[in-house]
């Protein structure tokens, strides 16, 4: 069991496959005050799971806390093939810092059961889950235990785009491309969905001096995330031709902590799971032409300068 969230700040569960980008959102949350990281729960995505858990369990260890628990979920979809992304994040998911293995292990539970377990034991809208995988752990917690739902506060998910289309087909973003049943799971589950998509990630991009500026702060935390981060971008900034690379994941974490941020609509969105040519994209019915339900805060919009400042402050309180 994991200790209650403390008075004041906000339960959170970090659902992740690091992934550089995983990776500072991991650190800044850990670094904010505002929340309580309850555990990392860590799910194949860019890497397949072995890694991926290995790589929670080292940020946990580079920022200092080797109290907050990880688990290891999901290591594929329940109904498809596992789909990675190396040629993004490096063979171990987080290359670009050149980390010792951890010292700590893994909790032995399975991360859904522990996800039930924690979820039941809350209160009624208690904990924030925050997806920046692929949802297969949470989906998983939701097919599972249907009655967990009513004790999520929110599910703040990075993934999904619409208007800026794909990032893996031409109208699917990775996250959903990988477990797009799960992914529908999520937004008809019952409780409160806010979705940061490629349509507010891509209107902030890093810039080499705010790297730079990572770099400087001195500390393991701005050596290992600056290095990361030059790897990470590099993918982005040949393929779209750009000063800089998204960096997707943090505003999960950014929108929990200043969600004035941000702005979007509460909308209908739905994910394709049938055709071969458009499966995992969202569907978002953004001026409301159908009679779908709303069912997701859809982000488009956010505040980029405000975004990175907050990015390096949270950064700077780690050793
Ligand atoms: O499409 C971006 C998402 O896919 C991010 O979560 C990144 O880490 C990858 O998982
Ligand atoms: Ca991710």
């Amino acid at each position: 069991m994991s200790p209650l969230p403390t008075r004041d700040t906000r339960p959170i569960i970090i659902d992740t496959d690091p992934g550089q980008d995983d990776a500072i959102a991991i650190l800044a949350a850990l670094a904010a005050p505002e929340l309580h990281v309850l555990g990392i729960t860590a799910v194949a995505g860019n890497v397949p799971l072995e890694l991926t858990a290995r790589n929670a369990l080292i940020l946990v260890e580079l920022a200092g806390r080797p109290d907050v628990p990880v688990f290891a979920g999901c290591d594929r979809p329940r109904r498809r093939e596992l789909l990675t992304a190396e040629h993004v994040h490096g063979k171990t998911g987080i290359d670009g810092a050149s980390l010792a293995d951890a010292t700590t292990a893994l909790q032995p539970q399975h991360a859904v059961d522990w996800m039930i377990e924690t979820l039941l034991a809350a209160g009624e809208r208690e904990i924030t889950i925050c997806p920046v995988g692929p949802m297969t752990n949470v989906a998983a917690v939701l097919e599972t235990a249907p009655e967990t739902a009513r004790h999520i506060r929110e599910i703040v998910c990075m993934g999904g785009g619409f208007f800026n289309g794909g990032n893996t087909t031409p109208t699917a973003e990775f996250n959903v491309f990988v477990d797009p049943e799960a992914a529908q799971i999520v937004l008809h589950c019952g409780a409160p969905v806010t979705m940061l998509p490629l349509d507010v990630t891509h209107k902030a991009l890093m810039t080499d001096a705010w790297i730079t500026q990572v770099r400087e702060l001195g500390s393991r935390t701005g050596a290992a995330a600056a290095g990361m981060l030059d790897f990470y971008e590099r993918f982005d900034v040949d393929k779209y031709g750009t000063f800089g690379g998204p960096l997707h994941d943090p505003h999960v974490i950014a929108y929990l902590l200043r969600p004035d941020f941000y702005r979007g609509r509460h909308c209908n969105v739905e994910v394709e799971t049938e055709s071969p040519l458009t499966l995992g994209m969202t569907v978002v019915d953004w001026w409301s032409v159908t009679d779908r339900p709303a069912n997701c805060q859809f982000i488009t919009e956010v505040d980029s300068d405000g975004f990175y400042h907050l990015m390096m402050g949270l950064l700077s309180r780690l050793p």
